[in-house]
């Protein structure tokens, strides 16, 4: 089975879906191959497409605080994706059909990090990966058992940065829940 960084490498030149038309680089995803634990985003930004790294703008500075002061870890200990490689243009949501070309690669992510625990970062992660259409409002503070994993759903961080203290506050509370679900995988034989 070729490693993730072999994926990476085809996925740079991946034609899938219409966003490659438009993109400056993929932005394929970065972090721990080994993580026990993996956020999945959206999208990558403007600042993403430039770097070719998720999460490098200011939802990312939150983020990355956020997993420091509440799970006290640093991004290089877990594995970070998105529902989709490619900046959708004007950052707008993008389209189930570019979710679903792209999809694949989101799988072989999943595959080969294999983590016990997934946070999905706002509506289209976790509706990505849940299914139905609930809003992430309904659907976070509270864990999921999926694919034999805890999945994790809280609010994107550039929600939080829109200024919502409740939202701020949920998100801490939702890593918190991400931290104790690892700690009990920890304590359990690997399924
Ligand atoms: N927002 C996302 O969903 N993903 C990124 O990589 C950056 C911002």
């Amino acid at each position: 089975m070729a490693d993730l960084g072999a994926i990476a490498i085809d996925a740079s030149t991946c034609t899938r879906c219409t966003l490659s038309g438009s993109r400056t680089q993929v932005v394929f995803g970065m972090g721990d191959p080994g993580a026990d634990l993996l956020f999945v985003g959206e999208g990558p930004g403007a600042d993403e497409d430039a770097a070719g790294l998720p999460f490098v703008g200011r939802s990312g500075k939150l983020l990355d605080r956020l997993i420091g002061e509440e799970m006290g870890r640093t991004r290089a200990d877990c594995y970070i994706a998105n529902v989709v490689k490619c900046r959708p243009p004007d950052n707008r949501d993008p389209r189930p059909d570019e979710m679903a070309a792209c999809r694949p690669w989101l799988e072989l992510q999943l595959d080969h990090v294999d983590p016990r625990v997934v946070v999905t970062l706002g509506n289209v992660a976790t509706r990505a990966l849940l299914g139905g259409t609930e809003g992430i409002t309904r659907l976070r503070g509270r864990t999921y058992p999926w694919r034999n994993r805890v999945l994790v759903p809280t609010y994107h961080p550039a929600a939080v940065l829109r200024g919502n203290p409740e939202a701020m506050a949920g998100m801490r509370a939702d890593l918190v829940r991400a931290a104790l679900a690892l700690s009990a995988a920890q304590r359990e034989p690997t399924g």
